[in-house]
């Protein structure tokens, strides 16, 4: 039977390929040779895609805090992103080849070294380059209608802070939240979903008062880390790096990574940061607008001080194959498996008539557990066995097998993707079984 799981050789390019082969994800624009550092998900990529926001948001709607949801405009108003600091200060340092005109972050390399490309060292002055994709709105191009799409989702919340303090019945403190689309015009965007062009952010502002924000930054490392071992990530593989203050972005006081360490190495899967009032009060300046809230008990107006949680989805979605992704051996055969938490799990339940003459009943299993809203498959194609298989390498936990006995004995055969675990159940407790399996 299977001998030991074994998930340490796991490789980008594995996940690439069973991202494509089984649907997740697909290059953008391919049948044109692909747009370099965007992507489109596919069926069960966006189910899984889906899970992961569902989660993320039920996490920060139960949570003992106060937050609250919005959903902000990608196109931004050049004004905002003066006022942020984006427009001047958003941008990477860029290098060119000056032999193979190949460009990179000059991060990213030795300058002392040659090319990794070509092997010449013929480097450019190091310069920088805008982050921000710029656009005009109207029929005419000139500097009045610039517009810019978001590079992160944060400033629509900034800006809309005092709309929502007026209209929500909500005190200080409390987080707005939102999930939305980011763009950023990477340089070099690579490693797949884990630097993007196009991208999606979960991201929450937590406004407080200047006394209590370096509690709050505690509090919100320590649910963010919860969160993951909630997901059932390895926590082995995460850990918190506090940033060096020349890591610092421009608006932030102190920063905490929370680090997931990928076949390519410790990089970041989350950002936290006091961001202190630098946004509200920039967005003040420039507005022209009051941002300030007024404390009932001082007598007085501040403007609030902000915790910020900031995770890329694709990022996360990345994170969590790169985890979940299995080969153990079963009969000398290699198996991949996804071993998904069933709530992150994009189908949970498969189920499988032995025959296809067994399908015109079992299919009735499967249009019963459909109506009550499981993500669940039919699959009466190939061998059982392969078919076991293709439910794994999606991370299906639980297949449900139909056989001649079924007919008279209503019950199924269940078998558990982890374990290889098979029993037997009467039909009628296989929505329960699932259930169960989704609240573990
Ligand atoms: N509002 C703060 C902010 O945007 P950031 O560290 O630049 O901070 C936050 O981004 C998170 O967004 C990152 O931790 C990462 O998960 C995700 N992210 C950032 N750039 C990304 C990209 N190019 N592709 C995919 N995800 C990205």
């Amino acid at each position: 039977m299977s001998s030991s799981s074994n998930s340490s050789n796991v490789t980008l390019e594995k996940i690439v390929s069973l991202c494509k082969r089984r649907g997740f994800v697909f290059q953008s624009a391919e049948i044109y040779s692909g747009l370099n550092g965007v992507y489109d998900f596919g069926p069960l990529g966006a189910q899984l895609k889906q899970n992961i926001k569902n989660i993320w948001t039920k996490d920060m709607r139960t949570g003992q805090e106060d937050v609250i949801f919005m959903d902000g405009a990608i196109l931004g108003a050049q004004a905002v992103w003066q006022a942020s600091g984006h427009a001047e200060n958003f941008s990477d340092p860029l290098v060119d080849c000056q032999n193979c005109n190949k460009r990179f972050r000059a991060n990213d390399i030795n300058l002392e070294k040659p090319c990794p490309s070509c092997g010449i060292k013929k480097w450019t002055d190091v310069r920088q380059f805008k982050l921000m994709f710029e656009t005009n709105l109207g029929a005419v191009s000139d500097s009045t209608n610039i517009a810019y799409l978001r590079p992160e989702t944060a400033q629509t919340i900034f800006i809309n802070f005092k709309n929502i303090l007026t209209s929500s019945r909500v005190k200080i403190p409390f987080g707005i939240a939102q999930i939305g689309k980011a763009f950023r015009n990477e340089i070099t965007p690579k490693q797949f979903l884990f630097r993007m062009r196009e991208f999606e952010q979960m991201e929450l502002e937590f406004f407080c008062k200047e006394e209590n924000a370096t509690n709050f930054f505690e509090t919100w490392i320590n649910k963010r880390m919860n969160f993951y071992k909630e997901i059932g990530l390895d926590m082995s593989k995460i850990r918190t790096r506090d940033h060096e203050s020349d890591e610092l972005a421009h608006y932030s006081n102190s920063c905490t990574d929370i680090e997931y360490n990928f076949p390519f190495g410790w990089k970041e899967l989350e950002g936290i940061a006091y961001r202190t009032n630098f946004d509200l009060t920039q967005h003040t300046k420039f507005s022209g607008k009051d941002l300030a809230v007024y404390d009932d008990e001082k007598k007085e107006s501040y403007i609030p001080h902000v915790i910020e949680c900031s995770v890329g989805v694709d990022r996360l979605f990345l994170t969590i194959l790169f985890d979940a992704y299995t080969e153990d051996s079963i009969d000398g055969e290699t198996r991949t498996s996804l071993r998904l938490h069933p709530k992150i799990a994009p189908i949970t339940a498969a189920i499988l008539p032995l025959s296809k003459k067994l399908s015109e009943n079992a299919i009735k299993i499967y249009h019963d557990l459909k109506q009550k809203d499981v993500r669940v498959q039919f699959d009466e194609s190939g061998s059982i066995g392969k078919r076991y298989r293709r439910q794994d390498e999606i991370g299906t936990p639980a297949c449900f097998t139909f056989d001649f006995d079924s007919v008279d004995d209503k019950q199924v055969t269940v078998r558990d993707r982890d374990t290889l675990k098979q029993e037997r159940i009467s039909i009628d407790q296989i929505e329960n079984y699932i259930k169960n399996i989704l609240n573990k």
